[in-house]
């Protein structure tokens, strides 16, 4: 079996890290970079410490509004698939580089596999709910990550071939969570020392992103959110997204926080480093939302909704509105009503699974486009 993946912003370089390396015994796989994130923090330090193959391809998009964007991924992966003639293409999640990817495949009668399927927000203003839907709708085979995800697509009538094989960010989380706790902790606090230049208390800690089109629209925003976060109680460790670094700069320049330290985007192993030593979470990224839970943090996400609906029982993820009031109520006066539910989004072995329900497929020969 030959398969084309196709990956390009920062958490489809994680989730493949952790299918790809168990892809060679179901057959070879060709790796397309779409270069929809390309800065060397959102992208190469990724393949570096997580061991993932280079491509065999990079397509070099970078950025662009979202049909160029789109219209750019699209037409360098037809050429590709045109000359690799694939048994299937494979992508993640709900990018532009998914959706793209996944439409050119479908006009070659090349049937998708989709990881991460049957995530649903019901809010289709934004773009990956927009991404997610349509990608399900042409895809052949359908991973889902939780039962939640399983049931979102049965209600639109996608029932056959759909898998619950758990959650693939787990699997990354949970090993190389495992990965950092062996880790000579030495260069964690060296970069913390860097981080909390005034040298206060180094144990305690917040940590928080912003990315979202949603929330990054308009500076007044993004403005909000720092300045409650400028009032915590220990300082916040703020990676920044390239989509607000210049908005961030000019707050910064104007406000002069004190409590915020501001950091280029983190790798992924120091990410699950200041994750599992934060006191809270605050962030609007889908996958960090989960990392967070996964590492038994309580999240405070910036949506009003969330897809991964499994991290709110007990209130260990507590969706809030971008006021500040409502951000600081919502860090420091939430009561945890229940233990963390240890397996909800698997047991570390979704790559795994995929992987079988991939070998029985080459030996089945079916047919997808009838
Ligand atoms: C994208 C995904 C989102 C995912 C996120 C992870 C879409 C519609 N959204 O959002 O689902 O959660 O990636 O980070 O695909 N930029 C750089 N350097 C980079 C990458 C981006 O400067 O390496 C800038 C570009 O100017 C671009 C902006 O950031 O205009 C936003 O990038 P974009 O590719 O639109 O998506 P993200 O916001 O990262």
């Amino acid at each position: 079996m030959k398969i084309v993946t196709v990956i390009g912003a920062r958490p489809q370089f994680i989730k493949a890290a952790v299918v790809s390396g168990k892809l060679c015994r179901v057959g070879k796989e060709i790796l397309v970079h779409t270069g929809q994130h390309y800065d060397r923090n959102m992208s190469d330090i990724f393949f570096e410490e997580l061991g993932l193959t280079p491509p065999d391809y990079h397509l070099g998009v970078g950025a662009g509004s979202h049909a160029r964007q789109t219209a750019d991924i699209m037409t360098g992966t037809e050429e590709i698939l045109l000359k690799e003639k694939p048994d299937f293409a494979l992508v993640y999640g709900d990018t532009n580089s998914t959706l793209a990817a996944a439409l050119a495949a479908s006009k070659l009668l090349i049937p998708i596999i989709h990881i991460e399927a049957g995530l649903r927000s019901f809010n289709r203003a934004m773009p990956e709910e927009q991404n997610r839907i349509l990608t399900d709708h042409i895809s052949s085979i359908l991973f889902c990550p939780t039962d939640t995800a399983v049931a979102n697509l049965a209600e639109e009538n996608i029932k056959s071939n759909v898998y619950q094989v758990g959650d693939v960010m787990c699997d990354a989380v949970l090993c190389y969570a495992d990965q950092v706790r062996h880790m000579d902790s030495a260069c964690f606090k060296e970069k913390l020392a860097c981080l909390f230049p005034w040298k206060g208390d180094l144990s305690r800690w917040y940590l928080a992103t912003v990315h979202r089109a949603e929330n990054t629209g308009d500076i007044c925003q993004i403005g909000t959110v720092l300045e409650a976060l400028e009032e915590l109680d220990a300082p916040v460790i703020f990676p920044v997204h390239p989509r607000i670094r210049a908005y961030v700069e000019r707050l910064h320049k104007e406000c002069g926080y004190r409590n915020l330290c501001f950091v280029e985007p983190l790798g992924y192993l120091e990410m699950l480093f200041f994750i599992s030593g934060s006191i809270k979470v605050i962030t609007d990224s889908g996958g960090l939302q989960k990392e967070a839970f996964i590492l038994q943090k309580n999240v405070v996400t910036l949506r009003k909704q969330t897809e991964w609906v499994e991290t709110l029982a007990g209130n260990h993820n507590i969706l809030c509105s971008i006021r500040k009031e409502d951000i600081i109520h919502a860090i420091y006066d939430t009561d945890i009503t229940l233990e963390f539910d240890q397996n909800v989004f698997g047991d570390g072995n979704a790559a795994e699974r995929i992987c079988k329900v991939l070998c029985t497929l080459s030996d089945g020969k079916r047919k997808f486009f009838e």
